[in-house]
């Protein structure tokens, strides 16, 4: 048996896979072969989505079918919106209501293979947002529309308004560029999942818990509350060295694979500077620029051993932000595009399944004796 422990599985390769590769070195990320720039200009959801699933492009008659395919499985039964509605009631963060939500998917589904399952999942999650966040806003749930595509139903849903031609673009634009990312936390989480074969429901509940904690997807909401402060109250250095002497991590830097700027950032900023352009905010994209300068400045003088750069939740905030999703539903943003490729690897998994089980090394106590309850 091999003793030699990685902390966080650093550096180990786990699987092999055809969705998605990230060059840390160098800052490269592509997905099924198509540099991430060139997916996140061009692709809508849709595209992405079927590029995960069938490992090539559609034809443009396989994008219609699929479009159509995904809107017919939007819809929530009365149960899943009484659980949501609870939630809400109850105040439960986003992720707490997704993960219920998520749970009962399958309810209704008599057809429940793989494939069947990815779908629902993929086109469910936006409706779960959506009607949780109806409900906390005291609001009455939107239905899905068949007739928009996956970005601009989910804005019309968290609304009830005509999505806006900008921000669908923002949103498309977002959801492509976080649509797989390797084997990260959560979609370890799936893949481990369901390599006890399992199913892909059980999969993305488990992968929705691991991506709500800060270190992965709940980074983005502090990241916004940290930028909103900063504009509020100016000086960015000051902010910057006073959290780091603190002894705190800057949410929306460093990475466990990126040694430079994650290239979804740059995708991301772009986007949030053609929405920016547009609208009345513009000065809070000044401090969001001036910010991350000051911030990899100062975390270079903090921590030279180990390079910390702008990930990609720190332009997420900004877009979101533009795109008029709330901070409170930024890492079920996450979610609604990520569904996406833990299905993918959930299936990429089961082609060619082995149980994923490593193994640990005891330091516990041994050598113990004994000795009955009353006389402890
Ligand atoms: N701010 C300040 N210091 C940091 C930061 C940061 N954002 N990130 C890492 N460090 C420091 C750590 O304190 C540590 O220093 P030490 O060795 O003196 O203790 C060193 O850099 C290495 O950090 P690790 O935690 O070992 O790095 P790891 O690869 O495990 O963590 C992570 C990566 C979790 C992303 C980390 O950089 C972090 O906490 N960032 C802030 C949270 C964040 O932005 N999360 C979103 C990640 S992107 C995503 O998952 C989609």
């Amino acid at each position: 048996m091999n003793e030699t422990i990685r902390p966080g599985l650093e550096g180990i390769t786990v699987a092999e896979t055809g969705l998605s590769r990230i060059d840390g070195e160098n800052g490269e990320l592509t997905v099924c072969g198509f540099p991430i720039e060139e997916l996140a200009a061009n692709a809508t959801y849709e595209e992405s989505v079927f590029l995960l699933f069938e490992g090539r492009l559609p034809t443009a008659a396989e994008l219609a079918d699929f479009r159509a395919d995904l809107a017919s499985r939007r819809e929530i039964c009365p149960e899943v919106r009484a659980v949501l509605r609870r939630a809400a009631a109850e105040e439960k963060p986003a992720m707490d209501a997704l993960r219920m939500g998520v749970a009962a998917a399958n309810l209704g589904l008599v057809d429940d293979d793989p494939a069947t399952l990815a779908r629902r999942l993929v086109a469910v999650v936006p409706t779960i947002v959506a009607t949780y966040w109806r409900y906390r806003r005291g609001e009455e749930p939107i239905e899905p529309r068949d007739d928009l595509g996956h970005a601009a139903n989910y804005l019309h849903m968290l609304t009830g308004e005509e999505p806006d031609d900008a921000a669908v673009r923002g949103l498309e634009t977002y959801l492509s560029t976080v649509v797989d990312h390797g084997v990260n936390a959560s979609t370890f989480t799936a893949r481990t999942v369901v390599s006890t074969e399992s199913d892909l429901v059980s999969a993305a509940t488990a992968a929705v818990g691991s991506l709500k904690g800060p270190l992965h997807g709940g980074a983005p909401g502090p990241v916004l509350e940290m930028l909103r402060e900063v504009h509020e109250l100016g000086d960015p250095a000051g902010y910057v060295e006073a959290k780091l002497a603190a002894g705190e991590r800057l949410m929306g830097f460093g990475h466990r694979v990126y040694r430079v700027r994650d290239p979804r950032a740059a995708v991301l900023e772009s986007a949030a500077e053609r929405l920016y352009a547009e609208s009345a905010d513009g000065d809070f994209f000044e401090t969001v620029r001036e910010f991350e300068s000051v911030a990899v400045e100062e975390l270079a003088a903090h921590s030279p051993d180990r390079r910390l750069d702008t990930n990609v939740e720190f332009y997420t905030a900004a877009l979101l932000d533009g795109v008029g999703v709330p901070k409170e539903l930024f890492t079920a943003t996450f979610a609604v595009s990520r569904v996406a490729g833990w299905m993918a690897h959930c299936l990429e998994q089961l082609e060619d399944n082995r149980l994923i089980r490593p193994e640990s090394r005891y330091v516990g106590a041994t050598d113990r004796e004994w000795t009955p309850a009353a006389e402890r």
